[in-house]
């Protein structure tokens, strides 16, 4: 069972949040209460920058938003490809409770066993034998459970089982169980991703997409209640090719010759969402973008924090 945050926070007085899309951290908003789940997903977290920002950044987010849970994608957290046993342990002791993946999430072959142990770390739902587990249902600590299902998009990418049925089966396994349920569609084309949204729109609280590292500024809350985003964006070096050096980067299409990448390190920002959901409804009623620098993360009460 998964413990996560924000009672703390909860018991206390509504506290005022900010709308951080901006290298300033303002407060002009307040949504913490009993009545609505607090979701944050962090979007891609690559390599050691990302993770820095990921720890100096949580525990404020958590504090300003009132966050009762954290999930995040963690397939390029290991030098910008795969995920090793450690880092994810590290992941989880920042105060993540569930962490997603994609493509990448076998590159470190330590995660084909480690997968099975840590049921709180999943794969896409649609690798058609594969370790470990495409959903996991997390509990808060005032009872409220939460589902999240992580699925692989099939266009730009290697096929696998169709997403848009799988999902279908995932559901079914975690309605038992939660009804707030966060998808994470892991994909590269845009209108794969939009048709997901709609495809579970009023079955779902959230569809979040991941892979691309580039926050869409296209976050909605659709018709029947499914909060919706092409793109979360990438939690790491934002002076980069996604993530990449820019010069091995920059070679290789200029050039067309091979290079090594290498994981860059200027510029760290934390992407994600912020997510309001009714639990009594499953209902989104609200989607946020954080996008932060976390050089700049000063909030009324705290001093600014570096990532370097
Ligand atoms: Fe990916």
């Amino acid at each position: 069972m998964i413990v996560g945050h924000g009672a703390q926070a909860c018991n206390q007085r509504r506290i005022e949040i900010g709308t951080i899309n901006t290298d300033q951290f303002t407060s002009n908003l307040s949504l913490c209460d009993h009545e609505h789940m607090q979701i944050l997903f962090v979007g891609d977290i690559v390599g050691k920058p990302g993770r820095q920002c990921l720890r100096q950044a949580l525990p404020i987010l958590v504090k300003q938003y009132g966050v009762d849970i954290v999930v995040a994608n963690v397939e390029n957290a290991a030098g910008g490809m795969g995920v090793t046993r450690k880092i994810a342990e590290t992941i989880r002791d920042m105060g993540v409770d569930v962490m997603t993946s994609g493509n990448h999430i076998w590159d470190k072959k330590e995660a084909l066993s480690y997968i099975d142990l840590e049921p709180r770390m999943i794969r896409p739902a649609n690798y058609p034998d594969a370790p470990g587990f495409g959903h996991y249902v997390a509990r808060t600590q005032t009872g409220v459970t939460l589902g999240v299902i992580n699925l692989l998009g099939r266009v730009f990418m290697n096929p696998l089982d169709n997403p848009f049925q799988v999902v279908r089966r995932e559901l079914e396994h975690v309605r038992e169980q939660a009804s707030v349920i966060l998808v994470d569609f892991h994909a590269e084309a845009t209108s794969e991703k939009v048709a997901m949204g709609w495809h579970l729109d009023g079955d779902v609280t959230a569809v979040v997409g991941t892979h691309t590292h580039v926050q869409t500024a296209d976050e909605r809350v659709l018709p029947n209640g499914t909060a919706y985003i092409t793109d979360v964006g990438m939690t790491g070096p934002h002076d980069s090719v996604i993530g990449v050096d820019t010069r091995p980067a920059l070679a290789r299409f200029v050039n067309g010759m091979p290079s090594r990448f290498e994981t860059a390190s200027a510029n760290p920002r934390l992407n994600g969402v912020v997510i309001t959901a009714n639990p009594t409804t499953g209902r989104a009623e609200a989607i946020e973008r954080v996008n932060l620098a976390t050089t700049a993360l000063a909030t009324p009460t705290s001093i600014a924090v570096s990532c370097s």
